[in-house]
């Protein structure tokens, strides 16, 4: 992998860095993406629905709050098994040494919902689209972790109001929440580097962030298997898996 010498000596000085990731970046631990061949928005087929993105709105589950928890209870055992990645573990690693710099700042940014960025060792990451592992009663709003996989019951009942509960994630037609996109927005205009990994960049807001960035001054970084929508704004596209990239590119970090 070739970086030019000006840009690698970018990101090894910065002190801030924001990272955005995607379906991608858990690819290689076995997590099916939405989009492409193998894709779960492809792949997924339920009676009654027209296309497997309905089951996760919140109409879907309204009308059918089982066949919704169903097809989450299914992601959920499928996920509970599997490990962070070498993509997953380097940007945990490249957090912690930035942070020992002083004033220091590294926030990740994830539109998954895996859990995994948590288990490799990053510390607060921003889950702008919730998290597979938390509950939140209909009722009550009172978000839990939950992590039994499969579930006992579906749809899984607040153990303290008797009301259904539903997974905390931010299904198509709902807003994020305001103080995770304040924090996503934040690192976006402050970074000095601003990597986007392993996503198609077509929801938003998510896929906005790198244009924000770069419109603030960043030196945006893409890696990805392929071109996506941002590809012709960032300043160093880095082709292939994340597992294989952030590996060698915290080595040449390290050794700059
Ligand atoms: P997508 O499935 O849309 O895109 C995955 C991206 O990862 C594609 O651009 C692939 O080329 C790339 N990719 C696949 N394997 C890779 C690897 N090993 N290394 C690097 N890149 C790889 O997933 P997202 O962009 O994350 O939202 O999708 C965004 C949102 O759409 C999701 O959070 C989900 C979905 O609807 C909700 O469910 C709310």
């Amino acid at each position: 992998m070739k970086i030019p010498g000006d840009l690698l000596d970018t990101i090894v000085n910065s002190k801030n860095v924001a990272a955005l990731t995607g379906a991608g970046v858990s690819a290689e631990s076995g997590v099916p993406t939405f989009r492409g061949e193998e894709g779960l928005w492809r792949n997924f087929r339920a009676e009654g629905f027209t296309t497997p993105e309905e089951l996760a709105t919140p109409e879907a589950f309204r009308r059918d709050p089982k066949l919704v928890w169903e097809w989450y209870d299914w992601r959920r055992t499928l996920i509970a098994p599997l490990k962070p990645n070498p993509g997953h573990l380097s940007l945990a690693k490249f957090e912690k040494r930035l942070k020992k710099k002083e004033e220091g700042r590294f926030t990740l940014v994830t539109q998954n919902v895996d859990g995994l960025h948590r288990l490799a060792g990053s510390a607060d990451p921003v889950e702008m689209h919730g998290n597979i592992w938390f509950t939140r009663c209909v009722d009550e709003g009172t978000v839990r972790e939950n992590r039994d996989a499969p579930l006992p019951q579906l749809p899984p009942l607040c153990p303290d109001c008797g009301a259904m509960v539903r997974p905390h994630i931010v299904w198509f037609g709902e807003s994020l929440e305001p103080s995770v996109l304040e924090r996503a927005y934040k690192a976006a205009q402050e970074a000095e580097v601003f990597f986007i990994i392993g996503t198609s960049a077509v929801v938003q807001p998510s896929a906005s962030l790198a244009g924000i960035a770069k419109d603030a001054g960043a030196m945006v970084v893409e890696i990805n298997l392929e071109s996506t929508p941002v590809t012709s704004l960032v300043d160093l596209s880095l082709k292939g898996p994340s597992g294989v990239i952030l590996p060698e590119l915290l080595k040449m970090i390290e050794s700059a």
